[in-house]
C-alpha cells in the first residue's frame, strides 16, 4: 500500500517513532509493519558491514522486503540509518517510497549515546574500543535532498513527532 524510508543518524528515534507510529495504525486497523535495519542485519544482511556499498546494497534488500509487504496492502516502514541520497532516490524510483528525515543535531545524539557507539568514535584511534564508520562521526551522512517529511526529535517529543507522522501516513494513503 505504502512504502517509507526512514533516514537518520543512529539514536535520532527512528525505531522509537515507527513503533508508536505502528501502534496507532494497527488501533485503526491499519496493517502496518516495520523493517528495522539493525533486526535485518543479524539475518538476511549480516553478511553486509558499513562501506558505502553495502549500506546500499543493505537498502537495496530492505527495499526489496518492504515492497513486498506493500504489495500485499500494508504500510511498510524501513527503519534505518540510510544515510546516502543514491540508496534513498533507488527506493523512491523503483517502489515510489516516501522519504521521511528523523533528524537530530549530532550534539544531542552524543549526549544522548543510547548505544554507546558514539562515545567509542570518538576516542583516540589507538584504544581497543574505538570505532571507525559509525555514521555522522567518521563515516558520511547525506541529507535528503528533498525529504517528503522531517520531523525534528530534539524540537519535538516522541508524541509529537509521531502525530505529524500519523497525519503524513493517513495523507498518502
Ligand atoms: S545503514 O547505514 O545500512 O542504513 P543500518 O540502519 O542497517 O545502517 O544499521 C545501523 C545500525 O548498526 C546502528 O543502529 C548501530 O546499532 C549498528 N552499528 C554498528 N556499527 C555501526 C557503524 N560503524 N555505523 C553505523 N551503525 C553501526
Amino acid at each position: 500500500m505504502l512504502l517509507i524510508q526512514l533516514t537518520g543518524l543512529s539514536g535520532a528515534g527512528k525505531s522509537t517513532i515507527a513503533n508508536m507510529v505502528k501502534t496507532r495504525l494497527l488501533d485503526e486497523g491499519i496493517p502496518t509493519i516495520i523493517i528495522d535495519g539493525d533486526e535485518y542485519r543479524k539475518t538476511i544482511c549480516a553478511d553486509l558491514g558499513f562501506s558505502r556499498a553495502d549500506r546500499c546494497e543493505n537498502i537495496r534488500r530492505l527495499g526489496k522486503v518492504a515492497s513486498s509487504y506493500c504489495q500485499q496492502g500494508m504500510v511498510a516502514i524501513i527503519a534505518a540509518i540510510n544515510p546516502y541520497q543514491e540508496a534513498r532516490d533507488e527506493l523512491a524510483s523503483l517502489y515510489k517510497a516516501k522519504t521521511v528525515f528523523i533528524h537530530c543535531p549530532l550534539r544531542v545524539l552524543i549526549e544522548r549515546d543510547t548505544k554507546g557507539l558514539y562515545r567509542r568514535a570518538l576516542l583516540d584511534a589507538s584504544h581497543p574500543e574505538y570505532i571507525t564508520n559509525l555514521t555522522g562521526v567518521n563515516d558520511p551522512y547525506e541529507d535528503p535532498s528533498h525529504a517528503d517529511l522531517i520531523l525534528n526529535t530534539s524540537l519535538s517529543s516522541p508524541e509529537e513527532a509521531t502525530a505529524f507522522f500519523l497525519d503524513f501516513i493517513k495523507k498518502h494513503l
